[in-house]
């Protein structure tokens, strides 16, 4: 008979980000598609959003934060076991970035590896992690967010210029005695592929006379539509698989795509009042697979989230992918 000899429970234990070092505020991008600091927080929620600086890459800021997570859950690096990456911007597309982090982290050959399921990257990576723990296939796990959306955004582009941004943040995902990683509800609708994605693949963009960076284009309003409405009912089913209700929560951590989505979604989800909401989007702008673990560090950095509060995480993005979990906090 095979056997199987993970952990009982899985529990993030540490948690550690690095924000991109250019604050650039709505002023200094309006120009370009002739609009205003007033429209962008209106429609948005957004006042100013982070952009790498060339030195700041997706290994640089990957690393920083994996450290701090690591120090954070009190785990040396050769402790762990695999290494996962969420992103969508590292360019090369071969080999994984997750493996230069390993071995610059110093991890004892761990397993490593990346995941594109976009601005819903991270929530699969915590639930493969917590899978992981719980099979016995790892005994932790680094989960990381990371991007530069600034390197595949037009800032021509009324649509997506004052939106995306760039950061990381990490995780160390491992055994527990209580239950800290609720089931993962997951999800895609490839029906609705094409409503955020790079422009062209790269074979298209080689073979062009004019050569252009493939950036991405969205369709904003039915992105808007689709993550109101859709991801409530997906915030009420992780809430179920988790055997709690939204009484029981004491934070909500949105992707932080949009302020007035984050509303829609706490609306829809007739969250009490008790339940802090996460909107880092406000300064951090939308930094996809860095979107979740920024805001959720931000929340315990200011106070509003305290170690063994009971969170909903829910992500939602390109694809269009979705993951939700209800966790509890490092
Ligand atoms: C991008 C977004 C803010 C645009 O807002 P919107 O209300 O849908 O805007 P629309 O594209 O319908 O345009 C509405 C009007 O604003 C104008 N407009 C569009 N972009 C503008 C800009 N950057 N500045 C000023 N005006 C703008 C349009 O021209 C249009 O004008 P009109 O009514 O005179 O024709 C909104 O769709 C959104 O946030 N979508 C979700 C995107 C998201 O979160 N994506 C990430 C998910 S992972």
């Amino acid at each position: 008979m095979l056997t199987i000899t993970g952990a009982p429970h899985a529990a993030m234990l540490g948690i550690g980000t690095y924000r991109a070092s250019l604050v650039v505020p709505n002023d200094d991008l309006v120009d370009a598609i002739d609009s205003t600091d007033e429209w962008i927080q209106q429609r948005s929620g957004i006042k100013s959003r982070r952009f790498a600086t060339p030195e700041e890459t997706i290994q640089v800021m990957s690393v920083a934060a994996s450290r701090q997570a690591l120090e954070n859950a009190g785990i040396d690096a050769r402790q762990i076991d695999c290494v996962i990456v969420a992103t969508v911007s590292h360019m090369m597309q071969t080999p994984a970035i997750a493996t230069a982090i390993a071995f610059e982290l110093g991890t004892d050959k761990a397993a490593a590896f990346d995941i594109s399921a976009a601005c819903a990257g991270f929530c699969h990576g915590v639930g493969l992690a917590a899978d992981m723990v719980r099979s016995g296939s790892a005994g932790h796990v680094l989960v990381i967010g990371v991007e530069r959306l600034s390197d595949i955004t037009d800032g021509n582009d009324r649509g997506t210029a004052f939106i995306f941004s760039d950061g990381a943040g990490a995780v160390v995902v491992g055994p527990s005695e209580t239950e800290g990683i609720g089931p993962v509800v997951w999800g895609s609708d490839g029906e609705q592929f094409d409503l955020i994605r790079q422009k062209e693949d790269w074979r298209d963009v080689i073979e062009s006379h004019s050569p252009e960076m493939p950036n991405l284009v969205m369709q904003g309003a039915a992105v808007f539509r689709w993550a109101s409405y859709e991801m409530a009912k997906i915030a009420h089913q992780t809430l179920d698989r988790a055997g709690i209700t939204v009484d029981d929560l004491d934070v909500f951590v949105p992707h932080q795509a949009n302020m007035r989505i984050t509303d829609a979604m706490a609306r829809a989800m007739k969250l009490p009042a008790h339940v802090r909401i996460a909107r880092d989007v406000a300064e951090q702008g939308n930094a996809s697979a860095a979107s979740v673990p920024l805001a959720l560090h931000r929340m315990i950095l200011d106070g509003d989230a305290k170690s063994g509060d009971t969170a909903l995480l829910i992500a939602f993005g390109a694809g269009l992918a979705y993951a939700a979990q209800v966790v509890i906090v490092p």
